[in-house]
């Protein structure tokens, strides 16, 4: 055996014996800066012609290292379950259980009452083309949502040859991508997170929306209302109803923001709500331009479609001052829900 093989060999073995940490040993003798890593790292300052069988001698001491080590290994595992006892009646320790995060947990919720009413869930880009953004629901070009200080636009190389990019500021991307995909009748709800330069309270620059569309022969105003007061009542509690108030999106005629009644005062004005109603979200029935965008006949068919945000509608539930809350990772708060 090489004599440097042979001396680390025998440095090896008075560790095995002197110490009584496995763990230890093993750092020391293979570890980064452990004595037989040094050795290895010497074969490439080895001739050529004797770098075979300094190999050798290494390999053969390795395998006569670990094969002590294994057998130290099993004796202080003997010498200790001789020394110790174990309470087998003793109560165990409880694991802590998590639960999903609040807005998961909301998603999932959203998921099946839409689901008893028909809508399947789709997924559209997060990172998606202007033309199903903004352009193919009919919002146009100096569109305020449109200004570099309100959406993320992507710059890319496939940017450049097909048009801009953003990150999605709301879900209503997946409208037209929708009516692409399948043809009426179309119950689709679409969830995702969206992107927004916005932060306060009420506002993070990354959130999350639930998109709904129902396209068909048809579609009336009262199925949206009704549509909605079944989802409210279901995700909210016995009681709350909705309200629809005019407004106005480029996307939907006519067009409405969705209040719920206050969950405090039931309605009736309250210091949280002031009106007795909070803001759910905006909604209306499906514009012709963009059943156009879809290629469908506006004669023909008719939707509604709405998109509200999912932290607003938790914060609305459990009556959270401010949204932030949901992304500051602090267990205090996340442990209580
Ligand atoms: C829209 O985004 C429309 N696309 C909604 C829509 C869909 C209307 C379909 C008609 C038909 P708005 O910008 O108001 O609308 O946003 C909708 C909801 O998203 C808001 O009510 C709010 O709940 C939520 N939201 C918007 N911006 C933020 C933000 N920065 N942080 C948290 N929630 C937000």
């Amino acid at each position: 055996m090489d004599p440097k093989v042979a001396e680390v060999l025998e440095q090896a073995e008075k560790i095995i014996s002197s110490s009584q940490n496995a763990d230890q040993i093993y750092i020391e003798i293979f570890g980064k800066n452990g004595i037989f890593t040094a050795l290895a790292g010497e074969m490439k300052n080895i001739s050529p012609e004797n770098r075979a069988a300094f190999g050798q001698s290494l390999n053969a001491a390795k395998q006569q290292i670990e094969k002590a080590l294994t057998k130290k290994r099993s004796s202080l595992v003997v010498s200790r379950s001789s020394t110790q006892s174990i309470d087998v009646t003793a109560p165990g320790k409880a694991q802590k259980i998590g639960h999903l995060h609040l807005v998961s947990q909301a998603i999932e919720e959203i998921v099946d009452i839409f689901k008893r009413l028909g809508f399947t869930l789709q997924s559209y880009p997060e990172v998606d083309w202007d033309w199903y953004a903004f352009e193919s629901l009919n919002m146009p070009k100096d569109h305020p949502a449109r200004d570099d200080w309100e959406t993320f636009f992507v710059k890319s190389e496939r940017s450049a040859k097909y048009g801009q990019q953003v990150l999605t500021p709301h879900t209503s991307n997946g409208q037209v991508r929708e009516m692409e995909r399948t043809k009426p009748p179309i119950r689709m709800l679409n969830i995702s997170r969206c992107y927004r330069r916005q932060i306060d309270v009420s506002h993070t620059p990354m959130f999350h929306q639930f998109e709904g569309l129902y396209i068909d022969k048809k579609v009336s105003i009262p199925q949206l209302k009704g549509t909605f007061d079944f989802f409210t009542e279901n995700f909210f509690g016995k009681g709350r109803v909705t309200r629809l108030r005019p407004h106005h999106f480029r996307f939907t005629e006519p067009s409405f923001e969705v209040d719920i009644t206050c969950g405090v005062c039931m309605g009736k004005g309250c210091r949280m709500c002031k009106s007795g109603w909070l803001e759910l979200g905006g909604s209306g029935m499906v514009h012709p331009n963009v059943l156009r965008s879809g290629n469908l006949d506006p004669k023909i068919y008719s939707g509604f479609a709405f998109g509200w945000g999912i932290e607003r509608t938790i914060a609305m539930k459990t009556e959270i001052p401010d949204i932030r809350l949901l992304y500051q990772n602090d267990l205090r708060f996340l442990e209580q829900f």
